[in-house]
C-alpha cells in the first residue's frame, strides 16, 4: 500500500514527504512541476502531471494500491490570488474536485489536506481556535475554505475521511540540508531577509510600522517545516487507524514581529543587512497566532523546532548551500 502525495515537489509537500519516508511510509508523488522542483522529491517515484487530468490520475491509481492521499497541490500566493482569482478557483478548487472525483472512482477514502490560517481573515480573538469565525480577506483563503467545505460534503455523501491542517506561517528548511524554500517570485519574509543577508537584494522592506503591536510591525506565528512534517505524519496515522474527519490549526502559539525576525536573522547570519520602512501591505492582519491545543490533544503533536533561531538557522543553511535554490528552472 502506498501514500499518494499530490504536490510533493513543493515547499511544504517535499518536507512532509521526507518526514513520511523517514517514518517508513511507501510514497509516490504527483506534481505538475509548475511551481515544484524535481530535485525536491529525491528518489521518490514522481509522476509529472496534473491532478485535474482524469486519465493521468486513473493511470497513477491503477499502477499503485493507494491507501491515502496527502494533498499539497495548490497555488499559495495571496497577492497573486487577488490579481487572478480565476487561476485560484481553477488551480485550487476545480483541481481538488477532480482529485476527489479520482479518489472516489478508485475507492480511496482518506485524505490529509493543506489548509491555511488565511481561512480566518482578520481575527476577532487571539489565539485563533479552529471554530473561530472564518472570513477570508483574499481569494487564496477563500479557495482553501471552499476546499474544506467540499471535503465536508464528500464526507457526508461518500464517507470520505479528511484531516484539514491549517498552517500558520510555514518556515525553515529540512535539517538534512537537501530541501528548502525556493519560490519564484519570492514574497515571504524569511527567505527575503536571508537573500538580503546574502547580498542578493539590497534591502528588505518592513511593511507597516504603525500596527497596534508592541513594536508597530505585524506579528505572525512561524511554524517550522519539520513540525509541519510531524503533524502530517500524525494526521495520516490518525486517519489510518480509523480517526474521523477533523480540522486542526498548525502553529507554535508564539508570535514574532517583523522586526524580531529581522533582528534574529541579523544575529543568525552575522550580517547587518539594511531594512527600509515601507507602508502597510494591503490585506495584512496585525496579529495571527494559532491555538494548537486541538492538534496537541487529538493528534499528540508537539512542535519542537519552531523557535526563531532554529527556523532561521535551518533556512540560512539552505540558502548558503543553495544560492540558486534548486537551480532547475
Ligand atoms: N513582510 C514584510 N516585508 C516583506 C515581506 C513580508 O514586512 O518583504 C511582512 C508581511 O507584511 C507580514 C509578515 O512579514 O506581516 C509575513 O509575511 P509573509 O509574506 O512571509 O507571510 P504572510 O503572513 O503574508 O502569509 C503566509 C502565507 C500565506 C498564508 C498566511 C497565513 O504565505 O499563504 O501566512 O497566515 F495564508
Amino acid at each position: 500500500m502506498a501514500i499518494l502525495v499530490c504536490g510533493g515537489a513543493g515547499y511544504v509537500g517535499s518536507h512532509c514527504l521526507e518526514g513520511l519516508r523517514q517514518a517508513g511510509f511507501d510514497c509516490i508523488v504527483v506534481d505538475n512541476l509548475t511551481r515544484g522542483h524535481r530535485a525536491a522529491v529525491g528518489d521518490t517515484p514522481l509522476y509529472v502531471g496534473d491532478i485535474s487530468d482524469p486519465a493521468f490520475m486513473d493511470q497513477v491509481f491503477a499502477e499503485h494500491s493507494i491507501e491515502a492521499v496527502l494533498h499539497f497541490a495548490a497555488a499559495s500566493q495571496v497577492g497573486e490570488s487577488m490579481k487572478d482569482p480565476l487561476l485560484y478557483y481553477e488551480n485550487n478548487l476545480c483541481a481538488t474536485v477532480a482529485l476527489l472525483r479520482a479518489m472516489e472512482r478508485h475507492d480511496v477514502k482518506k485524505i490529509v489536506f493543506s489548509s491555511s490560517a488565511a481561512v480566518y481573515g482578520e481575527p476577532e480573538i487571539t489565539p485563533i481556535v479552529e471554530d473561530s469565525p472564518k472570513s477570508p480577506t483574499n481569494t487564496y483563503g477563500e479557495t482553501k475554505l471552499a476546499m474544506e467545505r467540499l471535503m465536508h460534503w464528500c464526507h457526508t455523501a461518500y464517507g470520505l475521511e479528511y484531516v484539514s491542517l491549517r498552517y500558520f506561517n510555514a518556515a525553515g528548511a529540512s535539517p538534512g540540508g537537501l530541501i528548502g524554500e525556493d519560490h519564484t517570485p519570492e514574497t515571504h519574509l524569511i527567505p527575503l531577509v536571508l537573500q538580503a543577508a546574502q547580498g542578493k537584494r539590497e534591502s528588505v522592506s518592513i511593511f507597516g510600522t504603525d500596527y497596534p503591536t508592541p513594536d508597530g510591525t505585524c506579528i505572525r506565528d512561524y511554524i517550522h517545516t519539520s513540525d509541519l512534517a510531524s503533524a502530517h505524519r500524525l494526521a495520516l496515522e490518525y486517519l489510518l487507524r480509523g480517526g474521523k474527519s477533523e480540522i486542526f490549526n498548525l502553529g507554535s502559539e508564539h508570535g514574532l514581529s517583523v522586526r524580531e525576525i529581522v533582528e534574529a536573522a541579523r544575529e543568525v547570519t552575522g550580517v547587518d543587512f539594511p531594512v527600509k520602512l515601507a507602508p502597510r501591505r494591503a490585506g495584512d492582519p496585525a496579529v495571527l497566532i494559532a491555538s494548537n491545543r486541538k492538534a496537541r490533544e487529538v493528534l499528540g503533536w508537539v512542535p519542537q523546532h519552531s523557535d526563531a533561531h532554529t527556523i532561521l538557522a535551518s533556512a540560512w543553511k539552505w540558502h548558503r548551500d543553495h544560492p540558486n535554490g534548486f537551480d532547475d528552472k
